[in-house]
């Protein structure tokens, strides 16, 4: 499978770089030009052994080192104009590909499982934006220019160009060895480098339990060991392009003395000048140089190549975007029939056939132990993650209907584990609309019970935020995200245990937001672990084992869940734990 998303470049990709196309034509001309000027020395040194020697001419001479200096100048100029043109070639590709990117990092996690810290595309864009930018690719572009310089060397001698031909030929096979022993090599490290990564981003996260509980010298070890395999990747790599770029600039040393020496032979037999003889040295070692260039930096090649087969990849598994009708403000209803879910890039059901229907004005808990699917449940209502089978429709209209950063105006969504974004409190709860009213924040903030906590932080609403919440309690984070998820009089407001770090204030002020919800007419679904979390609600779903197990009126589930439990059922009897425990 890889292989064939390899050789298939996603359209954006490929019309990232044939927007380039321009650029890469005159970066090939300049490559022309440069490659013609860059004869320059061997020219001059073959005038000066062939013409102004012999003449004794100083005025031939002073004209010619004028010559010189003013076409190395323009190859100077063209140099470094093509190197900036590569630049700039690298930073259009990033500008034309990152929102893709970004909404793919976005996404993926979404959809499938991903590898480390699912920043890798991210890395990938990088890659071969530094790659462009390098001096690689200008190698690259030279290559082609062997020949010329190798049939030139032919017209001064067919001998010389014969020894000049053989050493491209054995300096060629060695770039192709490069490109074969780089693949694996470039793709290893990738992969270590990632699970380091992913490592140390998450030790850092748990630096607090790492240290209570005293693991700091364990989890050491394991950063160890997998620092000890990426530098092993990195260490093989840099010794293969250690070995064949040695091996490269010998045989090009070599080279440059055997046709010194093969022209000094063809003197004596009076077959050449001594001028050819310079000559055709210069220009066999400028014709080689670039190889030698192009062996030091091909695994940055290779790697930009692995990076954009990733990135094609990561381009394929995003839904095209369609074109989505932008349809009213829900008023009505939240309707879920047959929902199966699975976790992201998992086949198996966590919930299976879950159905109900909720009216404007209803408040819904979700009860169930631990693990039983109530998390898994408000993802699907949110439209987070996507059903295997079975519909959640709001209004009629399944989620995927809708735009989805349109959806996010109608819904309000609180975490189990809450998480800020860097940032500001107001933007934070504004969920960072720059252009959202002061009334509209502090409208989400009275009703989350926050805006007096806010207002005691030492910048009130300007504080700002780390993604952890630095600064804050997990009760503040709790009720900063519970006024995000109020922000803007969401239709569907789904809070997942959102009392879990509040105190008796806190609880008083969920259950106000929960009414203040449902008296608007919309709709609200509390998960809650404990039976004091139900006030406010009307409705109460039970969820065991990924099954709806009960549902209906809030006092009817409850009076029959606290019934002694039939014979046969006794099994579930940990519904009854959940209900009752207080
Ligand atoms: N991201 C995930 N990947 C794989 N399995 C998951 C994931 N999230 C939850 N699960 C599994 O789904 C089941 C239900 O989890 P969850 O919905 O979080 O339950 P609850 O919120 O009721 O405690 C659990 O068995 C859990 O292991
Ligand atoms: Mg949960």
């Amino acid at each position: 499978m890889a292989t064939s998303v390899q050789n298939r470049l996603h359209p954006s990709l490929a019309n990232a770089v044939s927007r380039c196309r321009r650029a890469f034509l005159l970066v090939g001309i300049f490559s022309g030009l440069i490659n013609v000027l860059a004869l320059t020395g061997a020219i001059y040194m073959l005038q000066l052994y062939d013409r102004v020697i012999p003449s004794h001419s100083t005025p031939t001479l002073i004209a010619l080192t004028i010559i010189m200096v003013v076409l190395y100048a323009g190859y100077g100029l063209l140099d470094y104009a093509r190197t900036r043109m590569m630049t700039g070639i690298g930073m259009r590709i990033e500008r034309t590909l990152r929102d893709d990117i970004h909404a793919a990092v976005l996404l993926l996690p979404l959809r499938s499982r991903t590898a480390g810290d699912g920043l890798l595309p991210v890395r990938d864009l990088d890659q071969i934006r530094s790659f462009l930018s390098g001096p690689g690719p200008t190698a690259l572009f030279d290559l082609p220019w062997l020949p010329f310089y190798l049939a030139l060397v032919f017209m001064l001698h067919p001998w010389l160009g014969a020894v000049g031909t053989a050493g491209a030929v054995v300096l060629l096979a060695l770039t192709m060895l490069t490109e074969i022993r780089s693949r694996k090599l470039a793709s290893d490290a990738v992969k270590s480098g990632t699970e380091r990564q992913a490592t140390a981003a998450g030790q850092h996260r748990n630096a607090e339990t790492i240290r209570a509980l005293g693991m700091t010298g364990r989890v050491n070890l394991l950063w160890a060991r997998l620092s000890e395999a990426h530098l092993a990747d990195q260490a093989r790599a840099s010794e293969m392009v250690a070995l064949y770029g040695t091996i490269s600039k010998v045989i090009r040393f070599v080279l440059q003395s055997a046709v010194l020496g093969l022209g000094a032979w063809l003197v004596i037999q009076g077959q050449a000048t001594g001028g050819i003889m310079i000559a055709a040295s210069i220009m066999i070692s400028r014709a080689l140089a670039p190889v030698e260039i192009a062996i030091a930096n091909w695994r940055g090649f290779v790697s930009a190549r692995q990076s954009a087969a990733r990135l094609s990849a990561v381009l394929h598994s995003l839904p095209q975007a369609a074109d989505v009708t932008t349809l009213p403000k829900p008023t009505a209803k939240l309707a879920v029939s047959d929902l199966w879910v699975a976790a992201p890039g998992e086949a198996k059901p966590i919930l299976q056939g879950v159905a109900f229907e909720l009216a404007a004005g209803d408040g819904l808990g979700i009860i169930g132990v631990s693990a039983s699917g109530k998390s898994t449940l408000t993802r699907a209502l949110v439209g987070a993650w996507t059903p295997m089978r079975g519909t959640v429709r709001i209004d009629d209209a399944t989620l995927d209907q809708w735009p989805p950063d349109e959806l996010g105006a109608h819904v309000g969504y609180l975490a189990q584990e809450v998480e800020l974004l860097e940032g500001t409190v107001a933007q934070n709860i504004a969920r960072f609309d720059p252009e959202a009213p002061d009334e509209w924040i502090v409208g989400a903030a009275r009703p989350a019970g926050v805006h007096e906590m806010i207002l005691h932080l030492p910048e009130g609403y300007e504080t700002r935020v780390s993604d952890r919440g630095t600064g804050l309690s997990a009760g503040q984070r709790q009720c900063i995200a519970l006024a995000r998820a109020l922000f803007g009089d969401p239709f569907l407001v789904v809070l997942d245990e959102p009392n879990s770090n509040l105190d008796a204030d806190g609880d008083a002020a969920l259950s106000r937001a929960i009414q203040s919800v449902r008296q608007r007419r919309g709709i609200v679904v509390v998960v809650a672990h404990r039976p004091s979390a139900l006030a406010g609600l009307d409705k109460v779903l039970v969820l065991a084992g990924g099954r709806v197990q009960a549902f209906g009126n809030k006092d009817e589930v409850l009076r029959q869940a606290t019934k002694p439990p039939p014979a046969a059922a006794a099994a579930s009897g940990s519904r009854l734990t959940v209900i009752t425990d207080n």
